[in-house]
């Protein structure tokens, strides 16, 4: 985000204080009648990485099936599959062509609804990602859209006329929006019917247009049609683009350079979140609605939250994004704390992801990974953890000459090791991407019968996290600690937790007042003994 973007940001009014959502803080939490959602421990699953069961070398939900038992032993509450929607795979998934079907490559719905039941059997929740703000450009909507300009669905996209030409110029994009994942105009000229259509993805994901009721409409049937098969809720693929000016203005041309899926912040996606929300709240359950907001304020993505009638979580990407330093991460929390804290919204917090390297590769070093498990398995919010972290996996290293991914991204998608030796699990063909650095030693059968490994201690994370209702819903306080160290409180009725993090690569003297016990230590160095006032070098410790 340039400085730019982010002056612009902080220009953006604050709404008025909202009222406090239901379930949130510490009265309604700890007479029992907190959202599910509030203290599950999310995670991530890219199909075609997880686990291939037929051969293809691309992972299926067969393969995710399959997997459950490690997701219950392991100890997370939910699990959010990324797109596994009939595509032709452009963004690989986030470009569909049918949200209503399971891509052959992935599976079949009969298959689906055996993952989904399978899951719930262990009680595990299912929430899937659901892309709101374009289709592939093979969807049969578009295909009809493009066809002439009188179609039917002509206005189920944005279709606009050329900016007037000036100097000269032919045909100028309607506006100087820039588009994501390659970074060119975010129109593209249809010679057909002579007039350009908005992407801010690639120009093989064209916009929807969701001023148009019809398409309101049809969306929300994608919705229901999923939540009658009983999934828990969506994760919303770049929710805050879908409402739109219909004007379309121009950027200003210091902003013009960077995509607008970056920046877009339009008042009117509330009003379209309300309405999603409704259909949500027309089922019984506690259907989650997560957005994925990639917006680089803190008090930006509180908005979507709205007034208990948005979005029930929203991603903030901004500590992804912070260095492994303390001061940065204890200025990120402290952001959100008193943002979200104020209106009552409840923060999310997420490491890694499918879109960006991997935090092991980006911190450099397996004890930093260990650490920031601690960090983020502690903080006041709901945790996401990306399918591999918990190996402390790195990002395979993807010759730009062999990148599939038109973003760069492919290095954090590269295949799970589920075994030693080759295929790992998946079979025989080889995976759609290579695998990751020490597969052999990195795999989920070798790190599970390695009670040191990083695996067990995301394991020992979760299970104290479950244990803890301090952990799970209590209130956050920073506490003063010597530079280079991060520590809070977290406490619910008599249930408390200290958590101290060190960030710097030397021992520091950290003393507490009272008597702790070491509960989870990132390097498993004391755990059972009591507190002894000195962390190690990048050493992390939850205390009871
Ligand atoms: C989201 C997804 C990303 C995708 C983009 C366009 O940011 O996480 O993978 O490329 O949206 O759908």
């Amino acid at each position: 985000m340039s400085e730019d973007a982010a002056r612009i940001s902080r220009g953006f009014a604050r709404r008025p204080r909202a009222r406090l959502l239901s379930g949130v803080g510490g009265d309604v939490a700890s007479s029992g009648a907190a959202p599910w959602w509030q203290s599950a421990v999310v995670y991530q699953i890219y199909p075609r990485s997880f686990r291939d069961t037929d051969g293809d070398g691309v992972g299926d939900l067969e393969g995710v099936r399959r997997g459950l038992d490690h997701l219950v032993w392991l100890g997370v509450d939910a699990l959010w599959l990324s797109p596994f929607y009939p595509s032709p795979m452009r963004d690989f998934g986030y470009d569909v062509t049918d949200y209503c079907a399971v891509d052959p490559r992935f599976g079949t719905l009969a298959g689906f609804d055996r993952l989904l039941a399978d899951a719930h059997a262990r009680g595990l929740r299912v929430v899937l990602d659901w892309v709101p703000n374009h289709t592939s450009d093979q969807h049969p909507w578009f295909v009809e859209s493009r066809a002439s300009r009188a179609s039917p669905r002509r206005d189920w996209y944005v279709w606009r006329d050329s900016a007037p030409g000036r100097g000269g110029a032919l045909r100028r994009p309607p506006n100087n929006w820039r588009a994501a994942l390659g970074g060119g105009p975010a129109w593209t000229w249809d010679e057909t019917t002579g007039q350009w259509y908005l992407h801010l993805f690639l120009a093989a994901q064209p916009d929807l247009d969701w001023t148009n009721p019809a398409v309101v409409q049809a969306m929300h049937d994608t919705l229901r049609f999923w939540l009658d098969r009983g999934v828990d809720g969506f994760r919303m693929d770049v929710v805050h683009c879908i409402g739109k000016d219909p004007a379309l203005p121009d950027l200003p041309p210091g902003l013009a350079s960077i995509p607008v899926a970056a920046q877009h912040d339009d008042p009117r996606t509330l009003a379209l979140l309300r309405g999603l929300r409704a259909v949500l709240e027309g089922y019984p359950g506690e259907r989650v609605m997560i957005g994925e907001v990639v917006l680089f304020s803190t008090a930006q993505v509180a908005r979507y939250y709205g007034h208990g009638d948005g979005l029930h979580l929203a991603f903030n990407f901004l500590p992804l994004y912070a260095p492994w330093e303390e001061g940065a991460w204890r200025a990120r929390i402290a952001e959100v704390e008193a943002t979200l804290g104020a209106q009552g919204a409840w923060p999310t917090w997420v490491l890694s992801n499918h879109d960006n390297a991997r935090h092991r590769t980006r911190y450099g070093s397996e004890m930093r990974a260990r650490a920031a498990a601690v960090l983020l398995l502690t903080l006041r919010g709901t945790p996401f953890l990306y399918a591999g972290e918990e190996l402390g996996l790195e990002d395979a290293q993807v010759p730009s000459t062999h990148g599939l991914d038109p973003g760069g991204r492919d290095g954090s998608r590269a295949p799970i090791p589920w075994e030693s030796g080759p295929g790992h699990g998946w079979g025989h063909a080889s995976p759609w991407l290579p695998w990751p650095p020490d597969a052999d030693n990195r795999c989920i059968t070798a790190m599970r019968a390695d009670a040191g490994s990083i695996l067990h201690l995301y394991r020992r994370l979760l299970r104290a996290r479950r244990g803890s209702p301090a952990l799970g819903l209590g209130s956050f306080t920073a506490l003063a600690a010597p530079p280079g160290v991060l520590a809070f409180r977290r406490e619910l009725a008599d249930d408390a937790r200290l958590v101290l993090i060190n960030f710097a690569a030397r021992e520091i003297a950290c003393p507490v007042t009272g008597a702790w016990s070491v509960e989870v230590a990132s390097d498993g160095r004391g755990e059972g003994h009591s507190y002894r006032g000195t962390l190690g070098a990048e050493q992390a410790v939850v205390l009871r």
